[in-house]
This record gives structure tokens, sequence and C-alpha cells, in this order.
């Protein structure tokens, strides 16, 4: 039974991607072209108007979709639906040039020239009022139209603004944050440290590359404005659209382990995920299935924004993009491969940029559906055609969702913290690291991990790892306490509890806010390791003795007052002979602390462990397989994906593939950046 959750209209997943017609509408020959191109290639779905402002509204006030409007029509009645962008990702000229307050300040202050995209000042009032009257008759003229998909709001937001409106804006934002009390800031900042005490929130600035960012709790703060600031943007357009009669369901394009705002935050308003997606297969560092892997848990985390639904793939590359310092193009093959993971993840969609190419500007090298050629029989074209027809060969997983019982926690604020924090090494922090290697170990047993933040809802999770929890924001200690108590498996690792959400040191010992109890020890030191220095620990055997060693880089806790079963301990330096992996019994569950960094590999007995505790069945994947699994009320889909170039046997799997028809008994084999969907009755 099909259900398309987050389109009811649409039978199927949507394949389809950003498509700019406005550069050709002097070719109506090529927009012709363009749709039966389209039909060829199974695409039901495009982006259009992503930076369409100036062809919108080619004078201040003058505004018309009669260009658009007939596209987005004929589409229609030729089975492809349209997300309609509102235009904000860039500005036209006549804007800027009467509006300077629309362009954003740089961190020096300075105001940036008119140009690009994503330069914006999401504060300035002018700017907001011009975003105001476009976005309004975009929604008075498209909303409720049978080919309207979604809206798609923006584009890629990002970046920071440092103007004096922001500026304004974030003292506001403080005060409202501190009770306006200056007090509670000046001491939440501790701010008697090299006398940085303020009298009045008027008296601070945002951290001014030439100003004060050496406060750990103003940078903090920055980016949690700056977040707040770019989500109330968001909003306002949402808003506009919706007062405007627009009903249709609201995204915006994520990045990859997008750092400048809080996902999580921003996720709470808007209806559906969604991400782009630009891997970089076949490069000089990496094999293809460990790259892939960090795409996997890029995948996770947008999955888990909304674990309810399905999330949307917003953009890939048909081939190769132009914009790296190297531009390489997917081997035959590997576009399957990099859409199929999206996916087998929970994305039910494949979507592209760009469906034609560009003629010229920077974008006329980045790869695309329809070549400047123009032709069906590119290799390229083939591949997507081929992926089209596949995608409709597995339609019956459209809204399906996964069930993950494993989870890695990740909080934005407490990647900020670490990057931010005076100590350690930095280039060894390596907090977003550190959650993929986990990930990754998770996935190398077969065991699909979700990523979600502390304060997310952990209710379906039996196991959960939360490495690097630097930051606990109020009330976590508890929870952690909480989810061991009632019979979860809770592992974290070394510089866990150290601050709260203020970034003021927990006193008392690490893990601070009562986690000493429940991980039964206490740290007192962390001591950072030169990449040369060698340090290892042993993995003790049931009968405490020692079973075998394993090294261990860049960082190791002292521990104190273990109470805790110790699982290993160091050999060597000052350290040698004390705890460095424990496992406590709290309660119904086990709360496990890895003291410091190893390979994940190098103690898969402690997952192997976690997961025959909470009862969950794994089994050890051939190198470069990944497996992901979608259920709908009656069936589960498992998606087995070969990420390596060589051919591949996978033993214990059976059920039908959905792609080739073929009934699977006990082994499956993948050749090169194969792909199976097999399907079995719960
Ligand atoms: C981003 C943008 C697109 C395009 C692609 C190129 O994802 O959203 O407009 O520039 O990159 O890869």
């Amino acid at each position: 039974m099909k259900k398309n959750i987050l389109f009811p209209q649409v039978n199927g997943l949507l394949h389809g991607g950003d498509y700019n017609p406005e550069q050709w509408l002097d070719r109506p020959d090529i927009l012709k072209k363009d749709i039966e191109l389209m039909k060829e290639a199974g695409i039901n779905s495009v982006t259009m108007g992503v930076f369409s402002w100036a062809v919108h509204e080619p004078t201040e006030g003058n505004i018309s979709f009669d260009w658009l409007a007939p596209i987005m029509d004929r589409l229609y009645e030729n089975g492809i639906y349209t997300i309609l962008a509102t235009p904000t990702g860039a500005r036209p000229a006549w804007l800027d040039e009467k509006y300077p307050s629309a362009m954003r300040c740089n961190e020096m202050g300075v105001r940036n020239h008119h140009g690009v995209r994503h330069n914006h000042c999401m504060q300035s009032p002018e700017f907001r009022e011009k975003v105001r009257i476009i976005d309004t008759a975009l929604a008075q003229k498209f909303a409720n139209h049978p080919g309207l998909l979604m809206w798609h709001i923006s584009n890629e937001f990002g970046g920071y603004c440092y103007c004096d409106t922001c500026r304004k804006k974030f003292q506001e934002w403080l005060a409202k944050r501190y009770d306006h009390d200056i007090n509670k800031l000046n001491k939440a900042w501790w701010t008697t440290f090299w006398s940085h005490t303020f009298n009045s929130f008027d008296q601070i600035d945002p951290p001014y590359a030439n100003g004060e960012n050496c406060v750990m709790g103003l940078n903090l703060d920055w980016k949690r404005f700056s977040t707040w600031s770019a989500t109330d943007f968001m909003r306002f357009e949402i808003d506009t659209l919706r007062s405007a009669g627009a009903n249709e369901p609201t995204t915006t394009n994520y990045m990859e382990m997008f750092y400048d705002y809080d996902y999580h935050y921003m996720s709470q308003f808007i209806d559906v995920i969604s991400w782009d997606n630009y891997p970089e297969p076949h490069n000089n560092w990496q094999s293809d299935e460990a790259h892939l892997l960090e795409r996997s848990f890029n995948h996770a985390l947008y999955r888990s924004l909304k674990p309810d639904q399905p999330f949307m793939m917003m953009e890939s590359a048909p081939g190769v993009v132009n914009w790296r310092p190297y531009n390489k193009y997917r081997r035959p093959g590997m576009h399957n491969l990099i859409s199929m993971q999206a996916v087998a993840a929970g994305s039910d969609t494949v979507q592209y940029f760009q469906i034609r190419k560009s003629r010229g500007s920077s974008e006329q090298w980045h790869g695309a559906v329809i070549d400047h050629i123009g032709t069906n029989d590119t290799r390229i074209f083939k591949e997507v055609a081929s992926l089209g027809a596949d995608l409709k060969k597995i339609d019956e997983i459209t809204g399906t969702l996964s069930d993950n019982k494993v989870a890695i926690l990740f909080d934005w604020d407490n990647r900020w913290a670490i990057d931010d924090a005076w100590a350690l090494a930095n280039d060894t922090k390596n907090y977003d690291k550190t959650c993929m290697e986990i990930y990754n170990e998770f996935m190398s047993l077969g065991v699909e991990p979700d990523i979600v933040s502390s304060n997310g809802d952990w209710s379906r999770y039996k196991v959960i790892c939360a490495p690097m929890l630097y930051v606990l924001q109020d009330g976590i200690g508890e929870k952690i306490a909480e989810f061991v108590e009632a019979g979860g498996q809770l592992m974290s690792t070394y510089f866990t509890g150290y601050v709260n959400k203020d970034l003021l040191a927990n006193l008392g010992g690490f893990p601070g806010d009562g986690l000493d109890k429940v991980f039964g020890l206490r740290s007192e030191e962390i001591d950072t390791l030169y990449p040369e220095d060698e340090i290892s620990i042993s993995i003790l055997d049931k009968t405490d003795k020692r079973s075998h060693s394993i090294p261990v880089h860049d960082y190791q806790e002292l521990l104190r007052d273990v109470t805790a079963d110790v699982l290993a301990k160091y050999d060597n330096d000052y350290m040698a002979g004390t705890p460095a992996i424990t496992r406590n019994s709290y309660g119904e569950g086990h709360a496990y602390y890895v003291a410091c960094r190893t390979n994940q590999n190098d103690i898969e007995f402690l997952y192997r462990e976690m997961l025959e505790n909470a009862n969950i069945v794994y089994t050890k994947l051939p190198v470069g397989i990944e497996k992901h699994s979608r259920f709908s009320e009656d069936c589960r889909y498992d998606f087995y994906l070969n990420c390596s170039d060589k051919p591949v046997a996978i033993s214990g799997v059976s059920g039908l593939d959905l792609l080739t028809g073929k009934d699977i008994d006990k082994q499956l084999t993948l050749e090169k950046y194969g792909v199976a969907v097999i399907k079995n009755k719960l």
C-alpha cells in the first residue's frame, strides 16, 4: 500500500530537481524539449524560482509572474509537480541600490557590496518589507495551484551579520534571555575575568573579529542568537505565505554537517526536512565506502529531525559539481548508489541541482540532467533515467519509516562550545568525527542509529551514546539517569559533563549534574596527547585479567572514585593501572564510560554488549556494505548498498528483491556499487 505522507497527491517517490526556465525564456523550443526529456527520465517534480527575484520583479514594485504561470501549468499537465521557492536567496540590484541595509555586514562590521547570493541581513526592516511584498504576491498567485507541492523557503540559509541592526537585536535577545538583568548575564558569562563586566545590555557587541571574542558565553550566545535570527526570518517568510493564503507544506534546504545554525531549533518551525547532498566520491583521501558512510550520518541526522515522516534529498549533483578544488565525475553506477542511499536512509525524494545546465555564469559547468548537448543519450542522462525507472519499482516504500532503537546524541551547542573552548588540542577535538565513528561502528554491525539532541525525545531508544557531551543542558543529567535507571544502555566518553548550558564548569567533579553517580566515577584530569605519543590500554577479560592491548590517541582521562566495574585499564605512562573503560549497573540499565579515545572498532565488544543487553539483533556486515531498513505497517524493506568497488556476497539475506523481482535465498551478491531492496512481511 503506497502512502505518501509528505505529498498525498503524488503516487510514489519524488524524482526531480532545481529547474531554471527563466534562463531560457527566449527559447521555447528548449522549454518544450525539457518537458519531453524530464518525462523520459522519470522526473515528476521540479523546484523553481529559487533565485528568480529579478525576473519576478525587474524594477521595484513591478511584479509579474506571467513568465512562470504557463510553465508551471504545462509541467503539471505533463505530470510534473512544482516546488516553489521564495526568491530571497539572492536580491536584485535595484533593491541593494535603494536599501543598502539589506546587505550583510562582515565580522569587522563592514557592509558588503551588492552581489553573489545569501548575503542579506535577516533583520533589516527594509529588506523584510520587500520580502513581504514579493512573497505575498507569489502566494496570492500560486497557492492552491494543483501542481504546487510545497514552498521552499529561500535557499541554504547561512552565515552571520554584524550590522548595527543585528547588534541591537542581539542586545534585545540577550536582555530577554537574561530577564533584563545584566548581573545575571555577567554571572553566566563569568565576566569578572579580565574585567569584562558589562553595566548594561547596550554595551554588548557581537563578537567582532577585531573586538570582544574571547568571552565563551558571548560567543555561544551569538551563535544561538544567529540561529534565532535566521529562524525568525524563515518564520517571517512562512507567516507571510500563510497570511496570503498558502496552505502547502514548507521546507528549507539544509546543508551537510552545517555549522552556523542549530538545525534542531530551526526544524521546529518547518513542515518537512530537506537537505542538499554533495558527496565527493572517488577522492584521493578516503575510500568510497568510508566517504559514503559520512553521508549516511548526515542522512541519519536529517531523518532524525522529524522521525515520524520521511525527509527529502532536495539537491544532489547529476554527475559532477564545479565548486570543489577538484571536480571529478561520478563513475558509472555511483549516481544510482548515492541516490539510493538517500532513499534507504529515509528520503522520499531524489532531487538534483540542476535539471538543465545553465549556459553561462558560475554554474555553467555544474552537472545537470540535461547537458549543453541537449540530448537523451548522454551517460548522465541515461543513468538518471535508469534511476527514475528503479524508483518506480520501489514506489511502495514511499512513506515508510525507520524504527531504530539506537541513538547518538549530537548537539549544536556542544559542537560550538567544544570548538571554542581553550582546551585540548585544536587539531584533534573532532567532536563531529567522534560521533560519526560511533555511528560507523553500529552500521558495521548492521544496526542503524538515529542522531538526536540531548533535549530531544529519547523514548523510542534502548541504547544511547553520548560522546564528548561537554555541555550539559538543564535537566540532562537527570534525563540520562532516568534513561539508565529504566533499563537503558548508555555510553559516554571523556570530556563529558564538564560545563552547564552557560559554559560554567560543573563544580564537584565531572561528569557533573549527578552523572558521577550514574557512571560510578569522577574524572580528575584530561590529558592531551601528541600524535606521536604511544599510550595503550588493556581490555580485561571476565576474570579481570589482561586480555589484549589497544592503542589510545588524542585524549585520556584520569578517573577517581571509581565504583563501576572496570573493563579496561591504562597500560603505561602516569595513568598506568588506573581504569580506562568502565560499566556501572544503575537501576535496570548500564552506564558505560570510555575515558580515552580509541578506534571504535577496537572496542567493538562494548557495542556488542550494549546491543545484547538491549535485545537488539546485530550481524557483522562485510566491509563496504551498508544496510538500512524502512518499515510499513506490514512489511520490512532492507536496503543493502555495496559502497565498495568490488562485488560482495552477504549471507543470511532472504526475501524479494524489489529491483530485480528475484527471490533471494540466504545469500545476496551485490556487484560493485550495487543496491538491493529486500522486502519481507513482518
Ligand atoms: C547549492 C545551491 C544550488 C547550487 C548548488 C551547486 O546546493 O543550493 O543553488 O548552487 O549548490 O552544487
